[in-house]
């Protein structure tokens, strides 16, 4: 007999370098397993044993000439792979994906960061997403000040992390900007309150999604 599962949500989670994406995706994974909900933790760029070595090519500090189209497309490149190995088959299945980070921060890093127009970025995500978007995105927003002080307590810092200020200032806006633009997907938590009230935030967005899956 073929039965169809429900397929099961895509939640993303976004924001600058040093908004705590770590600490509060794991809070995310432990609130729905404890609702009893499956969950598949992944990360991008990454996530497939071949996005894992893109993913290093991405970061390594020493490939400081890559241009700003490599870059796009080594990440879209992660990302087919991802879609196709992880991503998909565990929506079909019924799972629910909670990536750390997915195609917002190609638009707010590539496109916001290094200036890639936003319909050159739309093409590729409609070329190697088709109609997969995430059902929520949850924004940790933070003053990049802030965040880049955080990050920089972690040790040695990888490409990206070496980007100036006015960088980050770029990608902050841009992920703003599509906040804006998607209200019924995006839920922006400011990020520089404590652990606790960013969690209660947290927990009360995931207590609708919980809600309104259960009907
Ligand atoms: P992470 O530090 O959150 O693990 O992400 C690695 C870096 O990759 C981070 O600086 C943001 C960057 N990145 C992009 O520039 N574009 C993308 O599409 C993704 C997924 C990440």
């Amino acid at each position: 007999m073929n039965i169809k599962l429900p397929r099961g949500r895509f939640i993303t989670v976004e924001g600058t370098e040093g908004v705590g994406k770590s600490s509060n995706i794991a809070f995310i994974q432990e609130t729905l397993q404890k609702a009893g909900i499956e969950v598949v933790v992944t990360r991008e760029p990454g996530g497939t044993p071949l996005g894992e070595e893109v993913r290093e090519l991405l970061l390594d500090h020493r490939h400081t000439g890559m241009s700003s189209d490599a870059e796009l497309l080594l990440m879209f490149a992660a990302r087919a792979q991802h879609i196709e190995q992880v991503i998909q088959p565990a929506l079909n299945q019924g799972q629910w994906v909670l990536c750390d980070r997915f195609t917002d921060a190609t638009y707010a890093y590539q496109g916001g960061g290094r200036g890639i127009s936003n319909e050159r970025i739309a093409t590729l995500e409609s070329w190697v997403q088709g109609t997969l978007r995430p059902d929520i995105t949850v924004l940790l927003d933070l003053p990049v000040e802030i965040g880049l002080a955080r990050a920089g307590a972690r040790g040695a810092a990888d490409r990206f992390e070496k980007e100036q200020q006015t960088f980050f200032e770029q990608v902050r806006n841009a992920y703003l900007v599509q906040a804006q633009k998607s209200p019924q997907r995006y839920r922006i938590i400011d990020a520089s309150r404590t652990l606790e009230a960013v969690q209660q935030k947290i927990a009360r967005v995931l207590q609708l999604i919980l809600e309104e899956h259960r009907g």
